[in-house]
């Protein structure tokens, strides 16, 4: 049931991390993939599924601006022909800020990648895919999208604000036959937290406590969020949308 062939996919944010490997995993699966990012490095991400015999392609895409999201959504659909899975997924931690010092500068740069990129996605993404006959739309929030943490507002904000957006758009395109889901993952090590955590005072402390809040005690692998993302996307999840699919090792059941 997670079989994608003949199933087109556009992932954002694909060049690292928990885009690359949803990329990978959706590819392997049968459905032809634009990976798209602000890096170039997401051209040798595509790169090494063509030559692993996968259907890929890169375009460069800042998912802040509605121009690249009208580009990228025809790219993909020029390129294969048609468009019926969307991760929303690129986004940035914003660093840690304390609240009463927090810039304003800093929040909306936040709230542009991680918020008003996933708008502009299920914007620009929607006609097409409800053009298919329908679709699926995976959005990647966060278990800071569901729990607070400290020095961590904009995040939160940014990845609760995708939670409810996620079950909005659900609730408007259940006639469309669009599933939009929307997926939490724990902590995992990928540029983005390892960036996050060399930048802190005491990185190596904050490791450790991010891993013990796990009670599976580990943070997570980009390939555990990439098969729950393969499972929203294909049929297997035929009757989810709306829904938070949480990925934690047990993070937000205590
Ligand atoms: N790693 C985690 O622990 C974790 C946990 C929960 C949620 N998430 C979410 O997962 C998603 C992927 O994070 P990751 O950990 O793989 O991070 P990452 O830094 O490895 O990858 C993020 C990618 O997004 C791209 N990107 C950033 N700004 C962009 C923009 N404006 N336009 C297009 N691309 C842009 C980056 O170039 C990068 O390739 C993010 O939305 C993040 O908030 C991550």
């Amino acid at each position: 049931m997670t079989n994608l062939t003949g199933k087109v996919a556009l992932v954002t944010g694909a060049a690292s991390g928990l885009g690359k490997a949803a990329a990978s995993a959706l590819a392997k699966a049968g459905a032809a993939v634009l990976l798209t990012d602000c890096d170039l490095a997401g051209e040798e991400a595509a790169a090494g599924l063509v030559a692993a015999g996968l259907k890929a392609s890169f375009r460069l895409h800042d998912v802040t601006s509605e121009a690249d999201w009208a580009a990228a959504v025809a790219h993909a659909v020029d390129d294969f022909g048609r468009l019926d899975i969307l991760v929303n997924n690129a986004g940035i931690s914003g660093g840690r800020h304390a609240l009463m010092e927090h810039s304003l500068e800093a929040w909306r740069h936040t709230l542009s990648i991680n918020l008003d990129g996933v708008f502009l996605g299920l914007r620009h993404a929607g006609p097409p895919i409800a053009a298919a006959g329908g679709g699926s739309i995976i959005n990647v929030s966060s278990i800071l999208g569901k729990v607070g943490m400290a020095g961590a507002a904009a995040y939160c904000a940014s990845k609760g604000g995708v939670t409810l957006l996620t079950k909005a758009a659900a609730l408007e395109w259940a006639p469309l036959q669009i599933r939009v889901n929307s997926i939490h993952p724990g902590f995992v090590e990928t540029p983005l937290v390892a960036n996050a955590l060399a930048a802190s005072d005491d990185g190596n402390a904050l490791r450790d406590a991010l891993i013990t809040a796990h009670p599976l005690g580990r943070m997570g692998l980009p390939a555990e969020i990439a098969a729950a993302i393969l499972f929203l996307a294909s049929d297997a999840a035929s009757f989810m949308t709306g829904a938070e699919l949480v990925v934690d090792g047990g993070y937000t059941a205590q």
